[in-house]
């Protein structure tokens, strides 16, 4: 783990053992320079995830950032008025919320995003955290018996658990929607189970419980108990860190080797978040 470090005027500090780190002293609704974002890159591949404390920037802005990492990749199933941006909103008695489960972010595409910027508009005083586990520790605490077995194999990954028909009543017990209807046809990709990440070349687990419903090749007897177990060690204590949002909190994950899961303990409270994803490329 890196320590706590300080380039020009921006700090990288390490918030849990496995993944996670603050950045201070950068303003993110501003138009930041090369160094900044080269800098800033190099913490989320260091670090998985990183956040940051205090910003305040509006939608252009939050597109303008977004677009210094990638291009913008734009959510097939949530409905949007602003393609690129996706407002997560749980209004007091919603019984369901988006991100439920643990997860990588539409792991269904065949290229899934590399990653996503999301800012805490209106927060719980307590409540509504956000988790994320660091899959290439996942991978590397593997035994060498379990990582042979695994090196073939793909993964069946759909977006039939979260949209579309099965999707129905999650949809309806929440603010934020996703398509259900006919405008909904599935996607699916065959995703290696083991990947490597494009940038760091370090090999990760990348099988998630909101996308994975089987293993290219085998019965669904079979595969499910193997993917139940890869999809629950993925996120052993050990691997994981925890966030608590403010108002103007930001976390910027790197989603081709870490999952989330939005923690669903706030049912009276609103809690708003808008996020833009930035395009990634195909798993191998
Ligand atoms: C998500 O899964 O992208 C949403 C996470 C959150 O709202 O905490």
């Amino acid at each position: 783990m890196t320590p706590s470090v300080r380039v020009d005027e921006i700090s990288v500090t390490p918030i849990a053992g496995a993944l996670g780190a603050e950045i201070g002293g950068v303003d993110l609704g501003a138009d930041i320079n090369d160094i900044d974002v080269a800098t800033i890159r190099q913490a989320l591949l260091d670090h998985c995830v990183i956040f940051f404390r205090d910003q305040d920037f509006d939608t252009a802005a939050h597109k303008r950032l977004a677009l210094k990492f990638g291009d913008i990749f734009v959510h097939p199933f949530f409905f949007s008025d602003d393609p690129g941006v996706v407002t997560i909103v749980r209004e007091p008695g919603d019984t369901r919320i988006v991100g439920e489960d643990w997860h990588s972010d539409t792991a269904m595409m065949a290229e899934p995003p590399l990653g996503a910027i999301l800012l805490a508009l209106d927060v719980p005083e307590f409540g509504g955290d956000t988790m994320f586990a660091n899959q290439y520790l996942a991978y590397d605490a593997l035994s060498d018996g379990m990582k042979r077995m695994l090196a073939p194999l793909k993964a069946v990954q759909s977006d039939r658990l979260v949209a579309g028909p099965g999707a129905a009543e999650r949809s309806a017990s929440r603010a934020t929607k996703a398509r259900t209807g006919p405008d909904w046809t599935e996607t699916i990709s065959y995703h290696p189970v083991i990947r490597t990440h494009p940038e760091t070349k370090r090999k990760c687990l990348y099988v998630n419980h909101s996308y994975s419903v089987g293993i290219e090749g085998m019965t669904e007897a079979e595969s499910q108990p193997l993917l139940d177990y890869l999809m629950d060690w993925g996120h052993r204590p050990e691997f994981t860190c925890r966030f608590r949002w403010r108002p103007g909190s930001v976390a910027f994950w790197d989603n081709r080797c870490s999952k989330h899961i939005a923690v669903d303990d706030v049912s009276d409270a609103r809690r708003v978040m808008r996020r833009v994803q930035i395009a990634g490329d195909r798993p191998y």
